[in-house]
């Protein structure tokens, strides 16, 4: 495990470490290709445009009632932290890389294919996902495999409404959620870092799980395109990775999905990635976290809970090793 430790005892992992190499090459090509303009167009007056627009420059205001069995109490991550240190690889693997350059990202017209082992296959375009079911607003915290977290106000619903509309058959065990991969909008898949399109998958008792949300929104507005606008999945109870952000597809399989971390490095990223602080990621421990905003030398590490909180969702593992299923 490399972690260092600082004068004070606080377990810091350093992001060389955290980001494993191809990582790093791939950042370094991805600000080369910004320096020598050829990414996206490249004018500088382009780009400071397009990131005041990432920014949040004249969002859609989202109505949603608060549904208060979904908040947590903890203080909300600042609006400006939320929207500015962000993964999301098709915009580069630096964590200010989606709110600079994710303004190529065009969230309208945008429609979600839901196919494979329903009875109702559909397209939805957003207009159809925002009214499928009332929009509530439920603050959760997300917690990156990273050792960082945020508690952030979505707005969406519990994905089980999608599932009920679609009526999966019995053959389905699985949801694939498929990413949008178009080099035209996302710099970031010149860059082989992760097979594209962005891959993640939940298994079907875990979609229905009411905490699952399809989002929508986040802080009164619609998505910020560097948090995935126009449409995402959040699931609070694992690590951030499986929150796949602008969805194009979801698939019901018969079928464990193969995933984009888990494709990349199998050994560090396994299917369920439910936040457990006793099993250590390979290269550093997952028993604390950093929350984001609170930032200070001096701040001891918040400890990780079990489920990252959320003990509801034990139920869906009964009799099933955590330490083997991580
Ligand atoms: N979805 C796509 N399509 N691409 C990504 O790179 N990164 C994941 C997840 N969803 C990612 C993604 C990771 S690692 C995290 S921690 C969360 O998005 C971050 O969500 P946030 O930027 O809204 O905090």
């Amino acid at each position: 495990m490399l972690i260092k430790r600082n004068p004070n005892g606080i377990d810091i992992p350093f992001s060389s470490e955290i980001t494993p190499r191809a990582v790093f090459e791939a950042r370094r090509t991805f600000i080369k290709q910004i320096a020598f303009g050829s990414v996206a167009g490249g004018a500088l007056l382009d780009l400071l445009s397009r990131e005041a627009f990432a920014q949040g420059a004249g969002a859609q205001k989202l109505a949603a009632k608060t549904n208060p069995a979904f908040v947590v109490m903890d203080k909300t991550t600042a609006y400006k932290d939320a929207t500015s240190y962000n993964n999301f690889y098709e915009f580069g693997t630096d964590k200010t890389d989606p709110s600079h350059y994710a303004g190529t990202l065009k969230p309208r017209p945008w429609t979600v294919a839901i196919e494979g082992e329903v009875k109702k296959p559909m397209t939805l375009d957003i207009d159809s996902l925002l009214k499928l079911a009332p929009l509530e607003e439920r603050v959760y915290r997300l917690r990156c495999v990273e050792g960082w977290s945020m508690v952030i106000p979505w707005i969406g619903y519990s994905f089980a409404e999608l599932i009920k509309k679609v009526e999966p058959t019995g053959n389905a065990k699985y949801v694939e959620f498929i990413s949008l991969a178009d080099k035209k909008q996302m710099p970031g898949l010149r860059s082989p870092v992760l097979e594209w399109p962005y891959v993640e998958g939940l298994r079907l008792d875990e979609a229905n799980h009411p905490l699952t949300l399809l989002t929508l929104g986040m802080y009164g507005e619609v998505l910020p395109n560097q948090n995935g606008a126009p449409v995402r999945i959040v699931v609070p109870w694992k690590y951030g990775f499986k929150s796949a952000k602008s969805i194009v597809k979801i698939r019901f399989i018969k079928d464990q999905p193969k995933t984009a971390w888990n494709i990349a490095a199998p050994q560090e990223y396994g299917f369920y990635s439910n936040v457990n602080p006793e099993v250590d990621h390979p290269r550093w421990s997952q028993a604390t976290e950093r929350r984001i905003g609170e930032d200070s030398f001096f701040k001891p590490k918040r400890k990780t809970l079990m489920f990252n909180g959320y003990s509801n969702v034990a139920s869906l593992y009964t009799g099933m090793d955590l330490k083997k299923f991580f």
